[in-house]
């Protein structure tokens, strides 16, 4: 039974040193640990440069398809505001201007806009094509 211990002692022992000797002291570890304030930080930077954004209008965006730029900053502040919350907001690319439009019809189902909304939101969306 004492002999049973002792190697019981000496197997945690073991553990321990193996433990000891991976701790931050060792210098591969040492080199490679970053604190999570900076793994966040390094998470937001990826995310942020990964997610492509939702264009802001420009002059030339509203010169080019004949939509006044504040008609077009309307749009893509009721889009954010009202479109984001259950799914992605989808990019103007992501999809063509039939299913655009049949999209937006379909929306209503799920929430409430006026039609003068919904010209604005389909002005910006499709300006950005
Ligand atoms: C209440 C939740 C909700 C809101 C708010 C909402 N949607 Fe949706 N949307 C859905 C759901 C659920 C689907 C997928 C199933 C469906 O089509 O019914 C969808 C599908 C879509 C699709 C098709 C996606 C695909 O891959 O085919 C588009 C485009 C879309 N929504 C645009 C919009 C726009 C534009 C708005 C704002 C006017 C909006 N959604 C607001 C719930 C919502």
């Amino acid at each position: 039974m004492g002999n049973r211990d002792n190697t019981s002692v000496k197997i945690f022992e073991y553990f321990l040193r193996l433990l000891r000797r991976l701790t931050p002291r060792h210098y591969l570890v040492r080199y490679f640990t970053i604190s999570p304030y900076h793994y966040i930080i390094i998470l937001l930077v990826l995310f942020l440069a990964c997610s492509p954004a939702l264009y802001i209008p420009t002059q030339e965006v509203a010169e080019k398809t004949g939509i006044p730029l504040e008609s077009l900053k309307q749009g893509r502040q009721l889009y954010v505001d009202h479109c984001g919350s259950c799914h992605m907001l989808y990019l103007p690319n992501q999809f063509t201007v039939t299913k655009w439009k049949n999209e937006m019809e379909a929306m209503r189902l799920k929430i409430t806009f006026n039609e003068q909304e919904k010209q604005l939101m389909l002005g910006y969306l499709l300006a950005g094509k």
